[in-house]
């Protein structure tokens, strides 16, 4: 398959602010990487507003200047946008003003959630979120416990407006084989619309989101790979994209023999 653009719009790689890349050496590197990989454009998306990392919005969008400063000046073909990986909270809709999109309108926002659960008041964020004009994007939903065992917790989130995002990584396997099953079946009933790298400082691996758009195509198609690819372009560029075709999951039959 050949892409002309690939975006990318979740990646720690500012340097020396999270738990990404830990300075400018390593994120150059990364961006090598990347480009290597055939990403041209990456929204950089630094942890906001979880228990360890506040990254205000206007130093966002300062270090993601310097950084393409840095890029440029390395000639490393890549343009950034300043993005935050924003962590659910219950006052997050009062916290607007702090809070970066994936455009530059906030039409969209990357929202994560807890890894182990899914908070009660987590319908209620999206809709207030909504009510600002934001459409949530729930980040990596294939490696939330909760969402792990009823798929259809997604399910309701897609159908009340959401999107999802899921991790490259987590599709070509390298969150081991119940993730990569999950995220393939989430990618089948269309309850996730983009891929995505999440890349942290990955020792001594590749980027691998040309690898998972390229896997999806083998899975369901290209037409279907370059949906997701488009769609991360939509997103960036503050352009509608719905979740279409979207379909509950049938949870097993069990039969029960007395
Ligand atoms: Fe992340």
């Amino acid at each position: 398959m050949h892409f002309d653009k690939i975006v990318d719009l979740h990646c720690h790689m500012l340097p020396g602010i999270d738990d990404g890349s830990p300075n400018l050496e390593t994120s150059l590197e990364l961006a090598k990487k990347a480009v290597l990989d055939g990403v041209t454009h990456i929204l950089l998306t630094p942890h906001h507003l979880d228990n360890r990392y506040v990254n205000h919005k206007f130093d966002v969008i300062k270090k993601t200047e310097s950084f393409q400063q840095a890029l440029d000046k390395c000639k490393i073909p890549l343009q950034v946008f300043p993005g935050q990986e924003v962590h659910i909270n219950g006052d997050l809709s009062e916290r607007y003003p702090d809070l970066l999109g994936t455009d530059i309108d906030t039409r969209y926002m990357l929202l994560e959630l807890p890894h182990s659960n899914v908070p009660m008041y987590t319908e209620k964020i999206i809709f207030e979120l909504q009510k600002l004009g934001i459409t949530p994007i729930i980040v990596h939903p294939e490696r939330n416990k909760e969402i792990q065992s009823n798929l259809n917790i997604l399910y309701n989130f897609i159908q009340k407006g959401a999107l999802a995002q899921i991790t490259a990584t987590s599709y070509v396997g390298g969150f081991g084989e119940n993730v990569a099953d999950i995220s393939q079946k989430l990618v089948e009933n269309r309850l996730v619309q983009v891929v995505a790298s999440d890349t942290h400082a990955l020792k001594g691996r590749d980027f691998v989101l040309r690898e998972a758009l390229e896997s999806i195509g083998d899975d369901f198609g290209p037409k279907v790979a370059m949906k997701f690819e488009k769609n991360a372009e939509d997103i960036l560029n503050g352009n509608n994209v719905i979740a279409s075709g979207y379909s509950k999951i049938r949870e097993k039959k069990r039969f029960f023999f007395f």
